[in-house]
């Protein structure tokens, strides 16, 4: 009689992984679930995901997939893939994210190509502010991409300030300034020829039907605004007066059904004209923009 070893466990492979995984998250609602395993494996791997394709018959060792499960159980808990990696792009850079930090979304890449067109592509400005930085991504991305010569940026949370200075510092970027407080008073009589924000705009209703990502994961008070999304818009809008420079321009990323509310808001401010409503790629309305008339 023959003695045949046991087979011995069959180990896990890259697709064998994508495979499982991918339906283990939609299983839980994960949009996307095969590209989001994708993302944590090659993340795990050290590799980006194409490369996942190129070694589908790679076992993983028992590090590895230790490793890569504990991170798809967070993802398959709804926390944001952009949290479970750490990171998240934004236009050239890579930022970290975290709990407490809003996550940069494409829109807000493309606020500053509104920006480019706006106001000429090769304008620089002199002294540039960032209101609500969060991770620091609009403020980091005018001082690398040569826009602005000096850059502030305010937010009223402490761990998303911290979060953006490291930010910075990891961009090559330590000369931006980072202030803790309430929209434009950190700036103390300071004066900017652009400030560009990305406020709280959601509605109470909007944040409730967010996808569980948001709901539950992203700080309220970067997200939702009172007064039907406006209240913090409001309050930035009524402080500009003395803070914007002659012929300096401001620029909105908002809601899309609140684009003509904020241009209203902006014509009724004296010394601001050429406002105008913007779309994002996807067509829709997101961005106002102003600029100061001059002096
Ligand atoms: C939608 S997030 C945008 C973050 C970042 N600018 C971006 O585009 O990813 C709004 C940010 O505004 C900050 N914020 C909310 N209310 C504020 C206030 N009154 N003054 C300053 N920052 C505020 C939040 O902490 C959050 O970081």
């Amino acid at each position: 009689m023959s003695m045949r070893a046991p087979a011995p466990p069959r180990s896990w492979r890259v697709l064998d992984v994508i495979r499982v995984s991918g339906g283990y998250l939609e299983d839980r609602a994960v949009e996307n679930g095969r590209l989001n395993a994708e993302f944590l494996l090659a993340h795990v791997l050290g590799m980006d995901r194409l490369q996942l394709y190129l070694h589908f018959d790679r076992p993983l060792t028992a590090g590895e997939l230790s490793r890569y499960k504990r991170l798809l159980r967070r993802r398959g808990a709804r926390e944001p893939l952009q949290y479970v990696l750490g990171s998240a792009p934004y236009r050239n850079l890579e930022l970290e994210v975290g709990p407490g930090v809003a996550i940069p979304r494409p829109e807000t890449e493309y606020l500053i190509d509104v920006l480019k067109r706006v106001a000429g592509p090769d304008r620089i400005f002199a002294a540039a502010a960032d209101v609500g930085t969060g991770s620091g991504c609009i403020a980091i991305a005018l001082a690398d991409e040569g826009i602005a010569r000096r850059v502030v940026a305010t937010d009223i949370s402490p761990d998303a300030l911290r979060v953006a200075r490291r930010n910075a510092r990891r961009c090559g970027q330590p000369g931006i300034e980072f202030h803790a407080g309430s929209l434009l008073e950190p700036l103390a009589g300071m004066t900017c020829d652009l400030i560009l924000a990305n406020p709280p705009y959601l509605t109470h209703e909007e944040w409730r039907a967010a996808e569980a990502e948001v709901r539950e994961w992203e700080p309220s008070t970067a997200m939702v605004a009172a007064d039907a999304g406006l209240a913090v818009i409001r309050e930035l809008i009524a402080g500009l007066e003395g803070v914007l420079r002659p012929h300096g321009w401001v620029g909105l990323e908002v809601g899309r059904s609140q684009t003509e509310a904020v241009a209203g808001l902006l014509r009724d401010c004296a010394g601001l004209g050429e406002v105008a409503v913007h779309e994002d790629l996807a067509g829709l309305p997101r961005y106002v923009f102003a600029q100061a008339y001059g002096g």
